[in-house]
């Protein structure tokens, strides 16, 4: 990963490739956001920008020779648009033009962001983004890691972060933190984006433990095929049978010394999701490789919370399966029984998500957590509710505006939906205890609905990132293409929240 420093140079004299600072969209025009710049840069640069085509919008990034009165090569001009009333720029601004901005690096060895950083929240900001915004996905390029090729180029080596505050110390433990939670939402993303024929359940979990080796008071377990037939983990073993390869449960536990509470996280790790019997279309199946994404982002908020040593105990369960439409696949009409003994009518196999989380909870809530979150790319009617960018919380209310706080603090976009009782009806099985689809109407919430059968009361929260898991667009912000790490932030923010209460 970019390697990150604080330091309090002058922009002027830091000896960086790119020297990166902030435009913004004034009442006149565009303003450099910048008191340390030479007055007369300042107005040539302000005065040109029509020219240069720079308006300070959010999102916008351009890159010019730095000149003569700079010591860096490049100066990169990241927009952050309108002040707010107050005349400050809000947080989530200015992690995505730091993210923005170090996303136009790849390829550039060196960097020197001249960001607002004059407090720990905008250390924070500029710190997390500039290293979200630092992504590439080159595993898959035969020319190897660093090519010309504009697609292959490796993410920016290392940047500084130009801020008064380089010595304070609750600003190094801010950078300190961005770099463990950016690492995590990397390995997030990575796993996303890695192909379906190298990840599937197996060396998914073959993934967990190396992702967890070396780190203190995590331990990982795995269930295999055979255990889980054997043990009665009936979901997983009816989703993941038409596959040529077997489903695994992973729990991934961190036991600190002296926990402030215990919390569960189950993830939804479908490695590919053709549908199964009840198949999907040929178009876009592709990105039904990202169908694991909650199960990546349990997997790496688990193994932050560990490497930030926070005080509460956390255990992620990955429910991980393929759900292929083999010889041995599973049947619309079958009824399975989930852990703990409820029954299943299976009457679509593509609604084969909420079976496999249905194990993972039961399973969670029997050992015994204060609280179970649960994260999936569980419903297509997500992005029809919310679109692509905004993931839906669900669950006990006061859990479920928990995760919905969590996620406006960490830059996440979530938003409230409901589990009303009246939809129920809509997964009633005339055979079992509860039918695996309903009505297309609702269909989020009928899914909500579906997990709620195997939680009952107990604190709870069900996340959606259908959407925004997989970022099937162009880049933008600190989001890359592909796989977008999203929940980590949201999922540890939420940690984070938990260990300050004892
Ligand atoms: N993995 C999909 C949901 C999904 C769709 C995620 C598109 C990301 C992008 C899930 O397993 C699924 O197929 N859900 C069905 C449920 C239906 C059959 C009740 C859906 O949403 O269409
Ligand atoms: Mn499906
Ligand atoms: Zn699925």
């Amino acid at each position: 990963m970019t390697d990150v420093t604080l330091s309090s140079k002058n922009p002027t004299a830091v000896k960086a490739e790119a020297l990166v600072v902030a435009t913004a969209q004034t009442s006149d025009g565009v303003a450099v956001v910048s008191d340390q710049l030479p007055t007369d840069l300042l107005t040539q640069l302000e005065s040109l920008a029509p020219q240069l085509g720079v308006t300070g919008a959010r999102d916008e990034v351009r890159k010019i020779p730095a000149g003569p009165k700079l010591a860096a090569e490049i100066l990169v001009l990241t927009g952050l648009g309108e002040r707010a009333e107050d005349g400050t720029f809000a947080i989530e601004t200015l992690r995505r033009a730091a993210g923005a901005a170090t996303r136009e690096l790849a390829g550039i060895k060196t960097a020197a962001l001249a960001l607002p950083a004059s407090d720990d929240a905008e250390i924070t900001a500029v710190t997390e983004g500039a290293l979200l915004g630092a992504y590439a996905f080159n595993q898959y390029r035969s020319a190897g890691k660093s090519t010309a090729k504009e697609s292959g180029k490796d993410p920016v080596g290392a940047i500084e972060i130009l801020t008064p505050l380089h010595k304070n110390a609750k600003a190094k433990v801010a950078a300190e933190r961005a770099e463990i939670l950016a690492a995590a939402v990397h390995a997030a993303r990575d796993l996303v984006n890695t192909a379906p024929n190298e990840l599937y359940p197996a060396t998914f979990a073959d993934a967990a433990k190396a992702a967890a080796k070396d780190v203190r008071h995590v331990r990982v377990t795995v269930l295999d095929d055979k255990q889980l037939a054997s043990g009665g983990y009936g979901g997983l073993t009816a989703v993941g049978q038409g596959s040529s390869r077997g489903p695994r449960l992973v729990k991934v536990a961190y036991t600190p010394a002296k926990p402030n509470g215990k919390v569960a996280l189950v993830g939804k790790g479908i490695t590919f999701d053709s549908g199964g019997i009840s198949i999907k279309p040929a178009a876009g199946m592709e990105a039904m490789k990202s169908d694991m994404a909650g199960a990546a982002a349990v997997l790496s908020t688990v193994v932050a919370a560990a490497k930030l040593n926070l005080p509460v105990a956390v255990t992620g369960y990955l429910c991980l399966a393929e759900n292929m439409p083999g010889g041995n696949a599973q049947r619309p009409a079958d009824v399975i029984t989930i852990y703990g003994g409820k029954t299943v009518e299976i009457l679509n196999t593509d609604a084969e998500g909420r079976v496999v989380m249905a194990d993972g909870l039961a399973s969670a809530i029997e050992d015994g957590h204060d609280v179970v979150l649960d994260i999936a790319t569980l419903t297509g009617a997500q992005m029809v509710a919310l679109g692509t960018r905004t993931s839906a919380v669900m669950g006990t209310d006061a859990v479920r505006d928990e995760v919905k706080a969590a996620a406006d603090a960490s830059g996440e976009l979530f938003w409230p939906m409901p589990l009303p009782d009246e939809l129920k009806t809509n997964i009633k099985s005339k055979v079992a205890d509860v039918a695996n689809s309903g009505p297309r109407w609702g269909g989020m919430l009928n899914a909500g609905l579906f997990l709620q059968t195997f939680v009952g009361d107990h604190p709870w929260a069900h996340l959606d990132i259908a959407g925004p898991a997989f970022n099937e667009g162009g880049a933008h912000g600190y989001t890359p293409y592909g796989g977008t790490g999203v929940g980590v932030r949201t999922l540890l923010g939420f940690l984070e929240g938990r260990a300050k209460v004892s």
